[in-house]
């Protein structure tokens, strides 16, 4: 054998040791291939990329309500969770995720984050008090709603609303990017790691009662500005910019 074939049979053997070899540069490792987003159907993993950043890691809220609220999972069905999760709320934060929506996932994924919220239910206990509706049952009248707003929540929200022992909650911006039904859950649900009471303790001795709960959620609509982020009233806007907007 010459030096030359030596040494190309060489140089050959070493090219198929080291391509079987299975931690060469460039060869992914076992179990390293990426699941494409479409195909995650694990609860966990599609929960923790897609809504944890707002409703907090295992449900427990954050910047928006807490979906492990066991009071939350009984007032709101799978349907009203789906619908909200596939659709979004538009004018607020939470964003539409169907792909017949606009969103990423798809519908099987959807039904694998309701089940997946579902599975965090715990038995709630009533005590005498029956669960307000997750839709209001009657329309709320904004003037009633005011004599509720002092009997009930100004001990600690101050007057008019703006703030006491607990934050102002007719804050333009607040109330700018919430939605009445938010509102809602707000009030039925309280903030319990923030010492908001829910419905049944606003007032000593009885819960609040269907109507007096779709009041004073008319009561805080009826605050939300016309015109959010404008911090002057449009006729100051007028003369400052002459017209122009
Ligand atoms: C960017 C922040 C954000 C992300 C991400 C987000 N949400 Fe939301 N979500 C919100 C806000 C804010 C609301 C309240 C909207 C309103 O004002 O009605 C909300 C409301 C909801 C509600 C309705 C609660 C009710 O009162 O009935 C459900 C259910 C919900 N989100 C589920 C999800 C799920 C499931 C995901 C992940 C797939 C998710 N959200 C991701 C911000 C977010
Ligand atoms: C015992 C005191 C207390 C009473 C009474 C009370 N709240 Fe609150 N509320 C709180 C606290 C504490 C928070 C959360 C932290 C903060 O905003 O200061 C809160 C938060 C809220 C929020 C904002 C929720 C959010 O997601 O940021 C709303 C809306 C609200 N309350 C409405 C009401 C209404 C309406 C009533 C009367 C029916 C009421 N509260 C009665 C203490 C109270």
């Amino acid at each position: 054998m010459s030096d030359r074939t030596l040494f190309l049979s060489l140089a050959c053997t070493m090219l198929l040791v080291c391509g079987a070899c299975s931690n060469s540069p460039g060869r992914p490792r076992a179990g390293s291939a990426i699941t494409p987003p479409n195909q995650i159907d694990k609860f966990d993993v599609l929960y923790s990329q897609n809504c944890a950043g707002c409703h907090g890691p295992g449900g427990k809220g954050g910047a928006a309500i807490s979906l492990a609220d066991p009071l939350f999972l009984a007032i709101a069905d799978d349907a009203a969770i789906r619908r909200t999760a596939a659709n979004g709320v538009p004018g607020t934060p939470m964003p539409a995720f169907a792909q017949s929506a606009g969103g990423l996932l798809t519908d099987k994924q959807i039904d694998a984050l309701v089940t997946g919220v579902r599975s965090w239910a715990s038995p709630v206990t009533l005590r005498d008090a029956t669960l307000p509706s997750y839709v209001p049952r009657a329309a709320g009248n904004p003037e009633r709603g005011a004599t509720v707003y002092r009997t009930s929540c100004s001990s600690c929200h101050g007057v008019e609303g703006r703030g006491g022992k607990a934050s102002s909650i007719v804050d333009g911006s607040y109330l700018a990017l919430v939605s009445d039904q938010d509102l809602r859950m707000s009030v039925i649900l309280g903030r319990p790691a923030l010492g908001a009471p829910d419905w049944r303790s606003d007032i000593p001795g009885r819960p609040l009662s269907e109507q007096e709960i779709s009041d004073v959620v008319a009561w805080l609509a009826a605050q939300r500005p016309a015109n959010p982020g404008q911090p002057y009233p449009a006729s100051t806007m007028n003369r400052v910019t002459g017209g122009v907007q």
